[in-house]
Formats: C-alpha cells, sequence, structure tokens
C-alpha cells in the first residue's frame, strides 16, 4: 500500500491507497482553529500540522486495518501551497522513509486533485477537461495521461473558492465561505442582483476581483438594513455569479478543445449549484466524492501511483515549493 501524507494548506491528511486505486483509509483532520481570522494563517496551520500528522498518519493505518509493516510507498505533497505547512508533511514523510527504508514519491498538490479522479471505485479514464477550483486555484486544464495535464487557462487574480470566502465575510458569514453561502443561497432569489461575470476576459481565463468589488459596492448601496434583509439574495446572485463564470470558461473549453468528458475537483466542486449547472452541458461528467474534492491525502497517495520515487540521496533533499507549473 501507499501511505500518502498531505499538508499544504489547513487541513492535516494522510491515507493509505492500494497499488490498485483502492482507498483503505482517508483522514482528513480540518484544523478548525482558523475561522476566528476568517483565512487561513500560515504559521498557525503549520505548528498545528506538527502536533496533528502523526496522530493523523496513525489514525490512517489503524483505519486501513494496516501497520508500517503493510505500506510498501511513502507518498508526499511537496507544493504548491504554504511552506512552512508543507515541510511538515516532507519532513514526516521523509522521516518514515528513511526510518523504514521505503521509496518516496513527491506529488505536485495540483496533479493529486486532477489525480482524484484516477481512484477506484469509478475510475475515470484520461482523455478529459478538468476544472479544478479550490480556496488557493481556479484553472481548467486538459488531462491526457495519468501523470500530466495541460493548462488551458487560470485565474488571474482570486480563486474562485476565495471570492465565495470574501463573498461571505462581507455578508457577514463563518469562514470557509462557500458552504456557508450555498446555504444562504437555498432561501434567494439568484437573478435578483446582476454581478458582473469577467465577460471582458477573454479565453480561458479567470478572474473574481471585480465581482468582490461589485459585492462591496452592492452592500455598501444597500445600507446595513437592506443588506439584511436581502442577504439571501445577495447570496444566491453571488453565487450565480461564480458558477455561471466557471461554466461558461467550461463550455469554451470543451469546444475549443472537442472534449466530450468533463471532471471536477477542489473544494468549489463540492458546490450543489456548480454540480447542477455542469450537469447541464451535455457531456459526461465526473464528479468525485466531496472528501475526495476537497484536500485529502488519498488523492496524493493515489497520483503516487504514476510517479517514479525518488532516489535515496534526492528523497533527504527533498524541498517543498510555494508555486507551480504557470505560477500556479
Ligand atoms: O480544496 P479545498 O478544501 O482547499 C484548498 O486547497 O483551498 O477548498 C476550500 C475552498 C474554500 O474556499 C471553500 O469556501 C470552498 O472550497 N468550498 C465551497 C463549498 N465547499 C467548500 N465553495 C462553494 N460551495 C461549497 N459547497
Ligand atoms: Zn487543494
Amino acid at each position: 500500500m501507499i501511505l500518502g501524507i498531505e499538508t499544504s494548506c489547513d487541513d492535516t491528511c494522510a491515507a493509505l491507497v492500494t497499488a490498485s486505486g483502492e482507498i483503505r483509509s482517508n483522514v482528513i483532520s480540518s484544523q478548525g482553529i482558523h475561522d476566528r481570522y476568517g483565512g487561513v494563517v500560515p504559521e498557525v496551520a503549520a505548528r498545528r500540522h506538527l502536533e496533528l500528522v502523526n496522530v493523523v498518519v496513525d489514525d490512517a493505518l489503524r483505519q486501513a486495518g494496516a501497520t508500517l509493516d503493510d505500506v510498501g510507498r511513502i507518498a508526499v505533497t511537496q507544493g504548491p501551497g504554504l511552506v512552512g505547512a508543507l515541510l511538515i508533511g516532507i519532513a514526516t514523510a521523509k522521516g518514515l522513509a528513511a526510518v523504514r527504508d521505503l521509496p518516496l514519491c513527491a506529488v505536485d498538490h495540483l496533479q493529486g486533485h486532477v489525480s482524484a479522479n484516477f481512484l477506484e471505485p469509478a475510475p475515470f479514464q484520461p482523455p478529459f477537461l478538468c476544472l479544478i477550483a479550490s480556496g488557493g486555484h481556479t484553472f481548467l486544464a486538459r488531462v491526457e495521461d495519468h501523470v500530466s495535464f495541460e493548462v488551458l487557462g487560470a485565474t488571474l487574480d482570486d480563486a474562485a473558492g476565495e471570492a465565495f470566502d470574501k463573498g461571505a465575510r462581507m455578508l457577514g458569514l463563518p469562514f470557509p465561505g462557500g458552504p456557508a453561502i450555498q446555504r444562504l443561497a437555498a432561501g434567494g432569489d439568484p437573478r435578483a442582483f446582476d454581478f458582473p461575470l469577467a465577460a471582458g476576459v477573454p479565453g480561458l481565463d479567470f478572474s473574481f476581483a471585480g465581482l468582490k468589488t461589485s459585492l462591496l459596492y452592492r452592500i455598501r448601496d444597500l445600507g446595513e438594513d437592506e443588506t439584511t434583509a436581502r442577504r439571501a439574495d445577495l447570496a444566491a446572485s453571488y453565487q450565480r455569479a461564480i458558477v455561471e463564470a466557471l461554466a461558461v470558461r467550461v463550455e469554451r473549453a470543451l469546444t475549443g478543445t472537442g472534449l466530450r468528458r468533463l471532471a471536477i475537483g477542489g473544494g468549489v466542486a463540492a458546490n450543489a449549484a456548480l454540480r447542477e449547472r455542469l450537469g447541464t452541458l451535455g457531456v459526461e461528467l465526473a464528479v468525485p466524492p466531496i472528501d475526495l474534492c476537497t484536500d485529502n491525502a488519498a488523492m496524493i497517495a493515489g497520483a503516487a501511483r504514476f510517479v517514479e520515487p525518488l532516489a535515496r540521496s534526492a528523497a533527504l533533499a527533498l524541498d517543498a515549493y510555494a508555486t507551480g507549473q504557470r505560477g500556479l
């Protein structure tokens, strides 16, 4: 089995996955200490990973009914992400690999999100178009094989999840904002307010900064009482704008590439309105279960099935990176 470790942001994750891509355990410990700050505090996240990582690895082994003797390979997220947070996972993985004399694989976090689609019980085979939308990243990729992807478009400013989080904050909702906006939006009219869809951004790139500013102005113009009275309408309209901005570019990419198969991932892929909207595109749609869309280590262990392990000296020298390909 492959033991995966993922600590790129604020979830401390470990998982065991078999060589055929079957998930034996997938432990995610959400730190739950960042909501009071309205966002993830890197130093706090790193310190918490340090407290949690060994416990989470133990839990993953126990839930899989396994011990380290059953592990044939260690996989760890190398980047992109918060460097201090990543280094906790990397140090843990290096230590285990060195002590147990196990091969170590470095996995790119975004390749991990794409690779969540290759896991059992319903592996989705390339080629396909993949939309990854999370709190840190938003991009469209053409996936032709199990080891790489070609970025077709990416956000020029905020990620879609960040737009949800910042919008939620303006509406007085808790962090993370996506689920909170989704809940509030259920009782609102998505056409009550017109928000910009970044129609001026050509091609397959995304932009959410204008939308965020537009919500800010709208709240200011409405005033406190009216904003409170119309919070559900604001949430529903704001959510619709994010969903439409994503869907329009997905549609463009499907037309441009001729691909008729679509996979989605990242925390925003949990959004019900997005899932419903993408379901209307008339293409084959793969939606991994929610705990494989948000950050998890099963996707990292799964991706490592297709990655060459590092030579021992390279494994010990492994370092984290904050930014990956095309500045993502
Ligand atoms: O992939 P993820 O767990 O972590 C990152 O790598 O960022 O994504 C977290 C993001 C947050 O911005 C959160 O607000 C958003 O995903 N999110 C959602 C939903 N659930 C989580 N956004 C919209 N609707 C949801 N149901
Ligand atoms: Zn992620």
